[in-house]
């Protein structure tokens, strides 16, 4: 049967403290719900619906493009109430599963194994965590099955001191999940229409539910700047973690930002505090000094970039040396055994083989050839002030 995935994503975040609706806040240089549907479309499913309300254009415009059809929740009556609006979209043959637009670290494999357990009944996605407070908590009766979810503000001070929590996400079959929502109400303290209630309603018809565990943090969700940056930490660890496993040298896994993708060779050796942003590639035996940035950059073979270099749109022949301080603006190509020293900056130009740039110098709209040698203090001029030529 096809998988359809709902996304719920038409709260506020009040706590956010902010003019930008919650789901645009970046981590890791992109929209919190730009993860969660980068994570969705690894499932390859037949649609992706999103929940949306507040900030509803802004939201929609940061993501064009046929890839999700929007649904407006004006009003947030609960997640019951959300999942009831997407329903009108999907179709009646299909497994549906429900993300969270705010929950941004979920991990593919996790969210598999939760459609898996969706195919055979209802699955429902639970964590262990320390401190549950104010999430839902897993009930379970004296079998050790799920028997329902309780939300904290609706809990017996015995059921808050379980700490299994619900993370939110769920997988089951539409036709069932139509039934269940019908049956909805919001009798209960936050009067709200609970998705979670379909759990006890499943369980009331004999349904099996199956409580799919993840990592704490893979259900972490975002409410506040303190949140968002605990997850950009959580996320550069584990992006860290990812290049040491694939044998990349970091001086120190704390002090290191990809936001974007950043590919390397064998052998490549990253200082502190460096920042990659877009796709960045490095070949085998690059070495990037401290305080680099670089975003969609190439970099060949055993090139090494000095300390403080700014590279922006450019490529990056093999055995160049750049820096400190050398800045590559858009459009720079630079071929092998290339010298750009310090406080050099390169736009939108091409630097043949060998060819070297070392003190002080702006080299514009330029084509310069093999071997060249451009002296201290060189700069083209080549401004008119009103066209830029070559
Ligand atoms: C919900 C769960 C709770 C779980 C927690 C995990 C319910 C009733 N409770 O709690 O068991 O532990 O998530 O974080 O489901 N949303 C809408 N429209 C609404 C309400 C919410 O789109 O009317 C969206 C929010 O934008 C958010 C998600 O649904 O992405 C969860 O909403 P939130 O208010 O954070 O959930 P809680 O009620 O705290
Ligand atoms: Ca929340």
């Amino acid at each position: 049967m096809a998988l359809e995935i709902i996304v719920l994503a038409a709260g506020q975040g009040k706590r956010m403290r902010s003019q930008l609706p919650k789901i645009l806040h970046p981590l890791a240089g992109r929209p919190l719900l730009g993860h969660v549907l980068a994570a969705a479309r690894a499932l390859s499913p037949a649609r992706t619906v999103v929940v949306h309300g507040h900030g509803a254009e802004e939201v929609r415009a940061a993501f064009p493009g046929p890839a999700v059809e929007w649904v407006l929740q004006a009003q947030q009556l609960g997640t019951g109430h959300a999942v009831q609006q997407a329903m009108p979209l999907l179709s009646a043959q299909a497994d549906v599963l429900i993300l969270y637009g705010d929950v941004p670290l979920v991990r593919v494999e996790t969210l598999r194994g939760l459609a898996a357990a969706g195919r055979e009944g209802v699955g429902v996605l639970t964590a262990d965590l320390e401190d549950p407070a104010g999430y839902g908590r897993i009930v379970r009766d004296a079998s050790g099955r799920v028997a329902r979810i309780v939300e904290h503000k609706d809990a017996s001070p015995q059921e808050l001191a379980l700490s299994e929590i619900n993370a939110g996400f769920m997988a089951l079959p539409a036709r069932r999940l139509a039934a269940w929502l019908a049956k909805l109400t919001n009798d209960n303290a936050q009067q709200e229409y609970y998705l979670t209630d379909v759990v006890g309603l499943a369980v009331g018809e004999g349904v099996p539910v199956t409580a799919v565990k993840a990592q704490a943090w893979e259900v972490a969700g975002v409410n506040s700047r303190r949140e968002l940056a605990q997850l950009e930490r959580q996320y550069q660890k584990l992006q860290a973690e990812r290049l040491l496993e694939a044998g990349v040298t970091l001086a120190d896994p704390a002090r290191i930002d990809v936001r974007g993708e950043l590919v390397c060779g064998a052998d490549v050796a990253i200082d502190v505090n460096c920042v990659f942003e877009g796709g960045v590639s490095l070949g085998d035996g690059v070495r990037i000094g401290p305080n680099c940035v670089l975003r969609n950059v190439s970099v060949a073979a055993h090139t090494e970039i000095l300390a403080f270099s700014h590279l922006e749109d450019s490529a990056v022949g093999a055995r160049c040396r750049l820096g400190p301080y050398a800045r590559l603006r858009p459009g720079s190509s630079l071929a092998e055994d290339v010298h750009v020293g310090n406080f050099v900056e390169v736009k939108a130009s091409r630097l043949g083989k060998g060819s070297k740039a070392n003190h002080l110098s702006y080299i514009g709209d330029s084509e310069v050839g093999a071997n060249v040698n451009v002296g201290a203090g060189t700069i083209t001029c080549n401004y008119d002030g009103a066209a830029k030529h070559k």
